[in-house]
């Protein structure tokens, strides 16, 4: 087939965008056959998901560039109508001042900045400076010459209990610092605001509810006039065995908590709300398309893991959606080789093991993938563009360079998407695969009861490769 190339959006931003386009993850795998990862783009879900934000949410929206600081994702983005962004550091000002000179606001949400950055950003006209400290506060002033328009938001201590990554351990005022700083910021800033962040995957709205009550608090004893009420981040995305609220629960929340400060007879009538969100934005834009290095019983050696785009499933056990992807030959039937045959419908638990030597590159999972899958094939894993790919590292020498968009897809791999029950080019899921696809896993068994790592160790059950048991 001849390459793809189109302009799938108009002239963005600043660049003139010409990609390749890919029709499917499973096209990725059948043209590229990547030896190395692959991160799949899904602009659509980019775009959709801004502009949900954009309309939903009841004041500004900053993009959290930390979540995922593609140039892909940053134009997809701007196109759909984002206009801020929240930067933690020189970096990400650079970055978002390279694509978007022009037009666009950025906001140094990091309440720990060391001298350089606040100067330089200053000089490159960012205006907003987070801070949860008297020495931070000294520091912007020092180091912007107590400029008189600065945006001062004073990050404030809450709870991250709702979350399933809690972020309240390193940053944040508690309520009676919180109400100092707010009176010294106050004397010297353009704009005052407060800001906190409830923890990242945050799963019960009523933290935000929660955390305005307790800006409020504040507020009351600053006996200052506010002008921005900041939620942060923390918008949840739905993953396997974590399906939160609906986004539009987090809004309706937010915007009864927060009519109760800045409604026309709050303490802080007439401010304005902003959020931050990173994960909900962009979580189920990508994928990584990974490739089994060796099969070991139960076990797969992956080409990517903790150290690459995986850091969330190994360190902190989440589980991600599974896909085998095995492109058949030209006839789509049965061939001799084992992978251009139709994989097994037999869905069965495996563990996953990175590319580097290191024993904490391992992903327990469980992973459902069909028995057969064996090395060579390749395996779509889904809700992999928040925290994914922007926290590799280089470390023994594997990263991830390539990107792939894929358009137009309608639904990335996600919980609403099953896994299609046939690797191969078959792009429209059926409807009812949801269900036979749970119907196919493997009935429990006293192999496979227990975690996938256990029976990767104890059995070789669903085991076709010979010469991982000989191995064993
Ligand atoms: C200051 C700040 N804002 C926003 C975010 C984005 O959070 P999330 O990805 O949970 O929406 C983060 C994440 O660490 C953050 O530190």
């Amino acid at each position: 087939m001849g390459q793809l190339k189109t302009r799938i959006f108009e002239k963005s931003a600043t660049t003139d965008t010409s990609e390749e386009l890919f029709r499917s993850v499973d096209d990725v795998a059948k043209r590229l056959k990547p030896e190395a990862p692959v991160q799949c783009i899904f602009p659509e879900r980019v775009r959709s998901q801004a502009q949900r934000f954009l309309t939903q949410f009841p004041g500004k929206v900053l993009y959290a560039v930390k979540c995922n600081p593609g140039p892909e994702f940053l134009r997809h983005m701007y196109a759909a109508g984002i206009r801020h962004f929240d930067v933690a550091s020189m970096d990400e000002v650079r970055l978002v001042k390279g694509l978007f000179p022009k037009g666009v606001s950025l906001h140094f949400m990091h309440p720990v900045k060391s001298r350089e950055a606040v100067r330089a950003a200053y000089k490159l006209g960012v205006r907003t400076f987070s801070l949860d400290s008297v020495g931070e506060l000294m520091k912007i002033l020092e180091e912007t010459k107590s400029a008189k328009d600065l945006n001062l938001f004073i990050r404030l201590a809450v709870s991250g209990n709702a979350a399933a990554y809690d972020l309240s351990g390193k940053f944040g005022a508690a309520p009676s610092v919180a109400a100092d700083l707010l009176r010294h910021a106050r004397k010297v800033a353009y704009k005052l605001g407060i800001c906190f962040h409830v923890g990242s995957q945050c799963m019960d709205p009523a933290a935000y509810r929660a955390a305005i009550v307790r800006a409020g608090d504040v507020l009351a004893k600053a006996k200052v006039k506010l002008d921005v009420l900041d939620v942060g981040g923390g918008f949840p995305a739905t993953y396997p065995n974590m399906t939160p609220p609906d986004l539009d629960a987090f809004m309706r929340t937010i915007a009864d908590a927060a009519h109760d400060i800045v409604g026309p007879v709050g303490i802080a009538a007439g401010a304005e709300l902003w959020c931050e969100p990173g994960r909900a934005m962009v979580a189920s834009s990508a994928a990584m398309l990974v490739r089994v290095t060796l099969r070991k019983g139960r076990r797969l050696y992956i080409n990517d893991g903790t150290y690459g785009s995986l850091f969330d499933a190994g360190a902190l056990n989440w589980r991600f959606p599974v896909r085998l992807v095995r492109p058949l030959g030209r006839s789509g039937k049965n061939s001799s080789t084992p992978n251009s045959r139709l994989p097994s419908e037999k869905l069965v638990p495996f563990v996953f093991y990175g590319p580097t030597c290191d024993n904490l590159d391992k992903m327990k999972g469980p992973f459902m993938l069909p028995e057969d899958t064996q090395e060579g094939d390749w395996i779509e894993i889904g809700m992999l563009g928040a925290y994914g790919s922007a926290m590799q590292t280089r470390f023994n020498g594997f990263y991830c360079s390539t990107a792939a968009t894929v358009w137009p897809e309608a639904m990335p791999l996600a919980d609403e998407r099953p896994a299609r029950r046939r690797a191969g080019l078959r792009d429209v899921s059926q409807p009812g695969e949801a269900v036979q696809q749970q119907l196919m896993l493997e009935a429990p068994s006293r192999a496979t009861e227990g975690p996938a790592e256990e029976s990767a160790e104890l059995s070789a059950d669903g085991n076709t490769d010979t010469r991982s048991l000989e191995l064993k």
